[in-house]
């Protein structure tokens, strides 16, 4: 019997040190803080983040000022938000993963930017980014062209800055390209989503006739052709001959300049 209550006793003591050491491991293991991994699984497209000198890149590109809004899709660790965040814009990140949205906002914690930096755990494909002045993608070329035509109805004069992949035929306004030491994603690309100007007009000097393919514009001014006609956001020019016209868009009017100085304006019919 008095063996018994020995066994019991030493079996109790056991049990209450395993307890006591288990508990101790419990509170001194904190959870690992998340890690992100370039090519994990993303919803549409994988995480591989822009390297710094092109982000930078970008928004020299899109000569960000600190006027502008600007929307990352698909934001990643945050670094694109931050940037022009330290630039002095106001910047929105909207991505899916709930552990890179923690980490972004991390991250703009400890850059000192999270009253111009902030994120949003969402779907691109299910957001409204309409008032962006900026906007960023580094998604893949399908999803370019998916997100293209909700892109070519925001407001004209949206610059769009995409890291290595276009818009297959709307041509890019600009490219800017990382030279020195650079293996990939080493291109930026810039769009500027033109005004809509497609139809006829009328001017002083007879029908004005566009016809528009993206920001590239051919037509006719009464019976003659026009030549080098482009817009750059609200900004419309082409030559008649030898003269030069630039005009601001503005919905259903046009207003402006000859190269001679004269004035000229158009009315949407
Ligand atoms: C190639 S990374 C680019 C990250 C960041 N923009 C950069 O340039 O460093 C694409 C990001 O999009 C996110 N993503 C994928 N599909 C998405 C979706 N449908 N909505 C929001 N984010 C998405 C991924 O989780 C990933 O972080």
């Amino acid at each position: 019997m008095r063996n018994v209550g020995k066994t019991l006793f030493v079996l109790t003591l056991v049990l209450a040190v395993t307890g006591l050491s288990a508990q101790t491991t419990t509170q001194t293991q904190k959870p690992k803080p998340f890690e992100p991994q370039s090519g994990q699984a993303g919803k549409d497209v994988v995480w591989v983040p822009t390297p710094q000198e092109l982000v930078e890149k970008m928004l020299d590109l899109a000569k960000l000022t600190p006027n502008d809004f600007l929307i990352d899709l698909g934001s990643g660790d945050g670094r694109t938000v931050i940037t022009a965040a330290k630039r002095g814009a106001t910047a929105l990140g909207i991505e899916y993963n709930p552990d890179m949205v923690e980490l972004s906002k991390k991250n703009a914690a400890a850059a000192g930017v999270t009253s111009k930096a902030t994120f949003v755990k969402a779907d691109i494909f299910e957001s409204d980014y309409s008032k962006a002045t900026v906007l960023t993608l580094f998604l893949l070329p399908q999803l370019n062209l998916k997100l293209r035509p909700t892109i070519l109805n925001m407001k004209p004069g949206t610059r769009v800055v995409s890291n290595s992949f276009n818009m297959e035929d709307w041509e890019p306004d600009e490219t800017a390209r990382i030279e020195t030491e650079c293996t990939s994603w080493c291109t930026a690309y810039l769009w500027i989503v033109p005004a809509k100007v497609d139809g006829t007009w009328t001017t002083p000097n007879g029908d004005l006739t566009l016809k528009q393919t993206f920001q590239m514009v051919n037509g006719t001014l009464g019976p003659t052709a026009i030549s080098n006609g482009k817009l750059h956001g609200t900004e419309i020019t082409f030559s008649v001959g030898n003269t030069k016209y630039v005009g601001q868009v503005n919905g259903t009017s046009i207003k402006g300049t000859t190269a001679s100085g004269g004035a000229w304006s158009a009315t949407k019919r």
